[in-house]
């Protein structure tokens, strides 16, 4: 089956059981600075999980694209993957387990036809300690599908997953796991949630690969938790119906939810019963093409994690550009240019001579036209960013490596004896400042090169940087507000403003690079990959100005760092107090910007005048830079 084929059964299966179908949200998230990519189709859906009405209803399903940062350097074996596509549905307070587990039963045997007996399920044992019962609804009702398909499921108890190894299957289907691995929530385990957040008990299915042998390097049996690849997870429900607590108790959400996801790669890896994620069309496409243009084989064991790392990176540089994520050294971009940077290198052992990189955006985006018209719309775009990125890397990783190896040799001619040689942080602090070499490149070229690095000395030399650069940003917030001048103070809280509008017109990828304040007008830099329209540039005016006609109220309050980060603005890179103040325009439940901030600013937003927009420029790739000024 086709990853398309499974996207529209997904939707249109849940659409028949009475779901909205929602379109993909971006992947760079809105209104949630707590993560930098959506990462799960849920993240979005936080608030109304919480108890807040979605305008379209309780029921929902989609298909959301994904990134998950963590993962790079997995890459390179045949299931792991950044990018990917969940398919999610949604019970926001309406039906739960009885419905749900039927429906993704009935979804995977009958619309992807896969063979029950291939089908394993997990359930949550329950954590007594903290007053969370053990999930038997969830096993009793597995146990029940099952025997509709003339399967008698054995219920066994595992608890952890290094238990797992020595009790083994035990002729079980239905496996009863501890929260580390039945038990969802946004930052994992119930130990590891914060106050505020929602989870839940969760119900795994996975799905045996039969032909592949348990791998004994991972402990003396295989059971469906087990790493050695027999076992895939291939869809997830969660019972989001927990809160938890500041006391560190769960208490129950005022409504029961259901929180689907399945990853699409990994159900249409189980549709062909192929362990090799790798063998499905949207991956296969780009692997096909690689072969052409390369001669080599993808089934040559020496060259195969280059074509796998090839495909998922620029797979997913593709998407991420496409959300207006733009190659750089800081925050998001960061991930972009460490996937391209990490495939070129790769891209680069396939000997591929006549090509860049950024022609196979036509490949990848070929399988993606139908469903994400958003993404294919910038496939120009997308393709000079990666070129321009590709050109940048070859240019730098020259030059670089010419630096590092003489830096290698001098500190091998300090030590002539010794067996290895260690790469100082300073080094690779000033290879990544100098020559954009992100620190997992200097990792893999210094264990080619068989010397070690010292990486604390890097993450030392990393935090000196961020507290010479505040300290700049402070001075320089100082010296703009100095004067504690009107105008400074006028133009320091359309400052805010202006950040809420540019959020608002050109989405919620900008996000402030640098801002400067003199008494006679505003300078701001944004991340934007394209010159703003004169449209464009109209409407954050009329935006701007109409906040300003409507005389709304600027008040500041100060919280927990951890609570202010669900609800507020605030640089990735600055480091906070674990108190920190926060500066809201608007009124409780209508906030039009929130910001982490220390001030100062007008109380209302009346006194400002009209806002005008004087310069718009691009001050390099993907940042841009507007000055503005009050009349
Ligand atoms: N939100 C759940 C997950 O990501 C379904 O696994």
């Amino acid at each position: 089956m086709t990853s398309a084929e499974i996207r529209t059964r997904f939707l249109e299966f849940y659409k028949k059981q009475g779901h909205t179908i929602l379109p993909s949200a971006s992947i760079v998230p809105e209104n949630d600075p707590t993560t930098l990519f959506t990462g799960s189709g849920m993240q979005p859906l936080v608030p109304y999980l919480l108890g807040q009405k979605h305008p379209e209803g309780k029921k929902l399903v989609n298909v959301q694209k994904a990134f998950r940062s963590a993962d790079i350097e997995e890459v390179g074996d045949n299931r792991h993957t950044t990018f990917f596509e969940m398919l999610g549905n949604w019970s926001l307070g309406s039906y739960f387990k009885e419905e749900q587990l039927p429906w993704v039963f009935e979804f995977l045997t009958k619309e992807i036809d896969l063979n029950p007996e291939k089908l394993f399920v997990s359930v949550f044992i329950g954590d007594e300690n903290i007053g969370l019962p053990k999930d038997t609804d969830s096993a009793e009702l597995w146990q029940k599908l099952f025997k509709k398909k003339g399967i008698e499921a054995k219920i066994v108890e595992i608890g952890s997953q290094e238990n797992g190894y020595f009790k083994g299957m035990q002729d079980g289907r239905i496996f009863y796991y501890d929260a580390k691995k039945n038990w969802w929530s946004r930052s994992g385990a119930p130990e590891d949630m914060p106050a505020g957040e929602p989870g839940g008990p969760d119900s795994e299915i996975f799905y045996e690969f039969d032909y592949i042998p348990h791998d004994q390097k991972f402990g003396p049996y295989c059971h469906p938790n087990c790493d050695c690849g027999r076992f895939m997870e291939i869809g997830n429900s969660v019972f989001m119906e927990y809160k938890k607590e500041a006391d560190g108790s769960f208490k129950k959400l005022p409504q029961q939810n259901v929180d689907f996801g399945g990853g699409l790669e990994r159900v249409a890896a189980a549709s062909l019963d192929a362990a090799d994620m790798f063998k499905i069309d949207t991956l296969k496409g780009i692997i096909v093409e690689l072969e052409r243009l390369s001669g080599k084989s993808y089934d040559e064991l020496a060259t195969k994690p280059a074509f796998q790392v090839v495909a998922d990176h620029l797979r997913a540089a593709t998407f991420l550009i496409g959300d207006g994520v733009t190659p750089s050294n800081t925050e998001r971009g960061y991930f972009v240019r460490r996937l391209l940077r990490r495939a070129i290198r790769y891209w680069d052992t396939l000997e591929i001579k006549d090509a860049g990189l950024w022609a196979l955006v036509d490949t990848v985006l070929e399988f993606y036209k139908e469903d994400y018209p958003e993404t294919y719309s910038k496939k120009e775009i997308i393709k000079k960013e990666i070129a321009t990125e590709e050109e940048k890397f070859r240019r730098t990783l020259k030059e670089g490596l010419k630096q590092l190896e003489k830096r290698i040799t001098y500190l091998r001619s300090l030590v002539p004896e010794a067996h290895t040689v260690m790469l100082q942080g300073e080094d690779v602090f000033n290879l990544l400042q100098t020559y954009g070499f992100p620190l997992e490149l200097t990792l893999e070229i210094a264990e080619e090169k068989g010397i070690t690095i010292d990486v604390e000395g890097f993450k030392r030399e990393m935090e000196k940087h961020q507290d010479l650069s505040r300290v700049g940003s402070e001075k320089k917030f100082k010296g703009g507000l100095g004067d504690t001048s009107e105008m400074s103070i006028k133009y320091h809280t359309t400052t805010h403003l202006l950040n809420a509008a540019l959020k608002q017109v050109l989405g919620n990828h900008v996000s402030q690079r640098g801002s400067n304040i003199t008494p006679e007008r505003l300078r701001f830099d944004f991340s934007h990959p394209e010159k703003l329209t004169d449209e464009q540039k109209k409407q954050v005016e009329d935006l701007i100005n109409d906040w300003i006609k409507q005389d709304l109220s600027m008040t500041s309050a100060e919280m927990p760092k951890i609570e202010a980060e669900k609800i507020a603005v605030h640089s990735f890179l600055e480091k906070y107090g674990d108190t920190v103040k926060v500066y809201s325009v608007g009124t409780e439940g209508n906030y039009i910007s929130r910001e982490f901030c220390g001030g100062p600013h007008v109380e209302r937003t009346g006194v400002l005048g009209t806002f005008k927009i004087q310069k718009e420029e691009a001050i390099s790739t993907g940042i841009r830079r507007i000055k503005a000024v009050l009349e």
